[in-house]
């Protein structure tokens, strides 16, 4: 992978992305969450939380359900906990430090799990999706934004031949009708991708 997400999102470099991503990736957070649809009781992963953006989106949706989040780094779990600090002491939100391929939450635990521009990064990808899989209960579904370019520079492939392959890695860790279109965020220049846990 040329990117390596654990030197770019931690000390100095991770505090200067958090600032410009709280910024910048707010509409691809928004559209995500949007394409999610949770109900207010819903409970919702987040993956990736970054800066906590999205996170706080989700908090106003759920006033009556509980949101989970899991990121790497020590800078972005800060960045989120001061953001989210309200529905954190509300008992409504719970952060933890780890990675897509080892999710410290039960079977079947959540109704909807969201990533935002960090998908390209799970590694290895198959056993990440598995993860999610086995988190989501049957018929949660998976929402995934990306950036076309992060896309590119971290995995090497066209868009498109990512979507492709990312739909088979899902088929074959357990979520099945994957689908992806153009998402609005980045004047177009982003993917949104989805699939199911089948029922
Ligand atoms: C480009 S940032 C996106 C943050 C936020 N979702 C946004 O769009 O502003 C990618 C985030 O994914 C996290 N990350 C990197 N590898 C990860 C993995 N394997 N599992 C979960 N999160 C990861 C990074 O620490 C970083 O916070």
């Amino acid at each position: 992978m040329a990117v390596n997400p654990d030197r770019i999102f931690d000390g100095l470099l991770g505090r200067i992305s958090a600032l410009v991503m709280a910024g910048g990736n707010r509409a691809a957070e928004a559209e995500a969450v949007a394409e999610l649809d949770p109900r207010p009781h819903d409970r919702v992963l987040v993956v990736g939380f970054g800066p906590g953006v999205g996170l706080r989106l989700l908090a106003e949706r759920l006033p009556e359900g509980h949101i989970a989040g899991i990121d790497p780094s020590a800078v972005m779990l800060r960045a989120a906990t001061r953001r989210n600090r309200r529905a954190i002491a509300a008992g409504r939100m719970e952060l933890h430090r780890g990675k897509a391929d080892a999710l410290p939450f039960p079977d079947a635990d959540f109704d909807g799990v969201i990533t935002v521009n960090t998908i390209q990064f799970w590694e290895p990808l198959e056993a990440s999706v598995r993860e999610v899989a086995r988190v989501l209960r049957p018929g949660g579904r998976l929402v995934s934004h990306t950036h076309d370019w992060a896309i590119t520079r971290t995995t090497g492939r066209d868009v498109e031949t990512w979507a492709r392959a990312t739909a088979e890695v899902c088929l074959r860790a357990g979520l099945g009708s994957a689908r992806h279109w153009r998402a609005r965020a980045e004047k177009g220049k982003s993917v949104a991708f989805t699939a199911r846990k089948p029922e």
